[in-house]
């Protein structure tokens, strides 16, 4: 009898990798065997963080790669360029890498795992009659966002080339946060060329996605319900933290602050405002001097994670007398092991720029938030995190644009003190824990799938 054999193809993008490869551990640790296809310059770059670590790939996993057509000096992240060239060059190279592969009988590939924007490889899947699987690593309203392009057509807020024909909000359905038409997925590139050419991919995978056998998310019913309602072929088996990844350092760009941990140990429980902004946001040397005085005001411990490019001049850019002021009670580190931060007992809050990670990694961990969105789709966090679930607080700005110290200090106050949103963090973390517990809605679509590709191969 044959074995359940996947070949999971990611995107070419680390923001992309590194969450198929948490997906196949899941898959690995019950019982399957998967081949895991890198791009060859994705491949070295994994391959060598992993070097110097040992037994970190398991046994019934395999790292291989096929190449992504551009010459090895060329720029991966000229996103035309690469995303073209995909398209021309990598079909064939997996279809010839799976006929090696299904020389030795026992090895035959029974299953394909591909990211949804991979949908090129489903239809290779559906051409050799092997199950086919989308994984989209997001979440499922970015999904729905490109779902509803034809509707958003038909309607005239788009043309049918992507680009923006009446600047409303829009509303997807009835209990989905409204969206600016200029924070869509591929509206976000300044570059006119790179929009049109991220929404034909779009559009591309429209079809292909409709090949899979599977259409799955890394989210949860308890967080998108009313996405799920609107396109029920999407279905959550999230959110899959990150426990088990390969290799410590692969994915953190920064050396990380551990001592920190030993600096939260020593405050009291639920006294800590944690601070951190992602490894994108910048913040204007105004605004990051408001922060810091407004920090200072609350009279409240924090941990602000402050990169060096964080603002104009990072080291200059505190107030005067700042860090003798809090001396004892603020700590400001380079990087930090943020989940461990967020499940510190002595965390009371995170102020965070909601980018999906961090916003997955605080409401699992039952922190309230206070919302600093700084990029487009960002700000969609903030409604999901403000007004549909209800965990937390965003800032008003002042006629110049910049958040005031006494809003900062006044929202903080308010979270912590007034309402329910400790309570209501604490609750929505114990109901998306469950959903991933083996009978939650997660659990459950995960493990069918995880039976359907063990008796697929039978067919
Ligand atoms: C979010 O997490 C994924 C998976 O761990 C990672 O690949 C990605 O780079 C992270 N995104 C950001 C913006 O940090
Ligand atoms: C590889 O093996 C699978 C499973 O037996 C089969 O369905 C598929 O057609 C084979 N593909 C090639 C390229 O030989
Ligand atoms: C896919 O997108 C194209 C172009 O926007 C559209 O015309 C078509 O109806 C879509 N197909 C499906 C199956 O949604
Ligand atoms: C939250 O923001 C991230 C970008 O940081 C985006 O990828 C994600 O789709 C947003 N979440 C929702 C629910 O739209
Ligand atoms: C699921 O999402 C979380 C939070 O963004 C991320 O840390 C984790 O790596 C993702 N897991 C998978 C399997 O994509
Ligand atoms: C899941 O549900 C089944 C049927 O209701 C039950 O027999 C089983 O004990 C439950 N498992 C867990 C882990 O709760």
């Amino acid at each position: 009898m044959e074995n359940p054999h996947v070949l999971a193809i990611p995107y070419p993008a680390q923001g992309h990798v590194l969450p198929l490869m948490d997906l196949a551990l899941c898959l690995v640790r019950h019982g399957i065997r998967v081949t895991f296809v890198n791009s060859e310059f994705d491949h070295k770059r994994v391959t060598e963080s992993l070097s110097g670590e040992e037994n970190v790939v398991p046994d019934r996993m395999q790292l291989v790669s096929i190449p992504d057509g551009l010459e090895s000096w060329e720029d991966r992240n000229d996103l035309g360029k690469l995303t073209l060239s995909i398209f021309e060059v990598m079909p064939g190279n997996l279809e010839a890498l799976i006929q090696k592969i299904n020389q030795s009988d026992s090895d035959k590939v029974t299953c394909i795992v591909a990211d949804e924007s991979m949908g090129w490889a489903l239809e290779i899947a559906k051409k050799m009659g092997i199950g086919a699987v989308a994984f989209w690593p997001a979440s499922a309203t970015q999904l729905a966002q490109k779902f509803s392009i034809p509707k958003l057509i038909d309607d005239g807020i788009i043309s049918c080339t992507g680009s923006v024909l009446k600047n409303q909000m829009v509303k997807l359905s009835p209990n989905i946060p409204e969206m600016k038409p200029e924070h869509f997925l591929w509206a976000c590139f300044n570059d006119l060329e790179l929009q049109k050419i991220a929404f034909q991919t779009l559009c591309k995978t429209n079809v292909t996605v409709k090949l899979a056998d599977w259409l799955i998310c890394n989210t949860s019913d308890e967080l998108e319900a009313a996405t799920f309602t609107l396109f029920p072929q999407m279905l959550p088996i999230g959110p899959l933290l990150a426990s088990n990844r390969l290799g410590k350092s692969v994915g953190s760009f920064w050396p990380e602050d551990s001592d920190c941990l030993a600096w939260l140990g020593k405050q009291p429980v639920q006294s800590v405002i944690y601070v951190a902004f992602g490894s994108f946001t910048i913040i204007d040397p105004t605004q990051f001097r408001e922060l810091a005085l407004g920090l200072e005001l609350t009279n409240m411990p924090f941990l602000w994670v402050v990169r060096q490019d964080l603002t104009a001049e990072t080291d200059n850019a505190y107030p005067k007398g700042f860090k003798d002021q809090i001396q004892g009670r603020g700590r400001v580190a380079n990087w930090v092991p943020q989940q461990q931060v967020l499940s510190h007992p002595s965390v009371a809050c995170f102020l965070s720029h909601c980018g999906w990670n961090s916003t997955i990694e605080g409401l699992s961990n039952g922190v309230p938030f206070l919302c600093w969105p700084y990029f487009a789709d960002q700000f969609l966090n903030q409604s999901y995190i403000c007004d549909v679930w209800k965990i937390g607080l965003g800032f008003e700005r002042d006629a110049n644009g910049i958040i005031p110290r006494e809003e900062i200090k006044n929202k903080i106050e308010q979270l912590l003190t007034v309402g329910d949103y400790k309570q209501r963090a604490f609750d929505l973390k114990a109901k998306v824990m469950n959903s991933v517990k083996e009978n939650g809605s997660s659990g459950k679509n995960f493990n069918n799938l995880v039976q359907w590709i063990k008796d697929d191969k039978e067919q």
